[in-house]
């Protein structure tokens, strides 16, 4: 694994499953679940980047609940009874399978390995910790502390800055087509984590590698040690 030095991951949706924060209530929400974490999840998104580009920045925290607010007027009345309990399950969001052995063996093979986040970092200190991932990361790196989104370029410096590396030694792996876009766009190598086989982005830059599953992760890295 030469010429790369640490693998900066992406968390919600990366990392972190999202289907959790909806599956708790699979029963009451029946039909509806899939629905109610689609519209969530896109309108969290797209309330990141609109506030983004105004300038209107808003935690991820405030942005996750007027998402979750958006999505239950438009789901109904059930959603709006379980609403408390579905933002606090986003907090307890559980790992993909793999996701801790992942990191637990890029650290045995000498890579440094870091969250590069939306989350705020009382989010992510609780997800991390819930979901187990948190002793397998030398750095939490939230969007936070520079009061924009990904994904704006200055956003993907950070990990460079905290960890001391140059960008083209760092891997960075999201399964969001349109991060692994941005962090391509800013020099880092990037492992775009495509478990729909969905079609690449028409964006100016993308993933060098496209994998499955976070499984995959260390094969790919392989190959850039062969070019890096
Ligand atoms: C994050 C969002 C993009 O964790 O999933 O930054």
């Amino acid at each position: 694994m030469t010429g790369i030095r640490a693998c900066i991951f992406d968390a919600y949706g990366t990392l972190l499953d999202l289907r959790g924060a909806v599956a708790p209530f699979a029963g009451s929400l029946g039909v509806q679940a899939d629905a109610l974490l689609a519209l969530w999840r896109s309108k969290q998104l797209e309330y990141s980047w609109l506030r983004s580009l105004t300038a209107q920045y808003a935690d991820f925290a405030r942005i996750t609940s007027d998402a979750l607010d958006y999505a239950c007027e438009v789901v109904g009345q059930e959603a709006t009874r379980v609403r408390p309990q579905l933002l606090e399950a986003f907090d307890r969001l559980p790992a993909y399978p793999g996701a801790r052995e992942l990191l637990d063996a890029l650290r045995a093979a000498g890579l440094k390995t870091a969250v590069l986040s939306n989350g705020t970092p009382a989010m992510l200190k609780a997800v991390l910790g819930s979901s187990g991932l948190l002793g397998g990361l030398d750095a939490v790196l939230s969007v936070d502390s520079l009061g924009i989104y990904k994904p704006s370029p200055v956003v993907y410096r950070l990990p460079s800055n905290a960890l001391g590396i140059p960008a083209e030694a760092l891997a960075f792996v999201s399964a969001n087509a349109w991060d692994a876009a941005g962090a391509a766009g800013a020099g880092l190598q990037v492992i775009w984590v495509n478990r729909d086989g969905a079609p690449r982005e028409r964006l100016p830059d993308g993933p060098a590698v496209q994998v499955r599953s976070l499984g995959d992760v260390p094969e790919a890295l392989r190959v850039f040690g062969l070019v890096g």
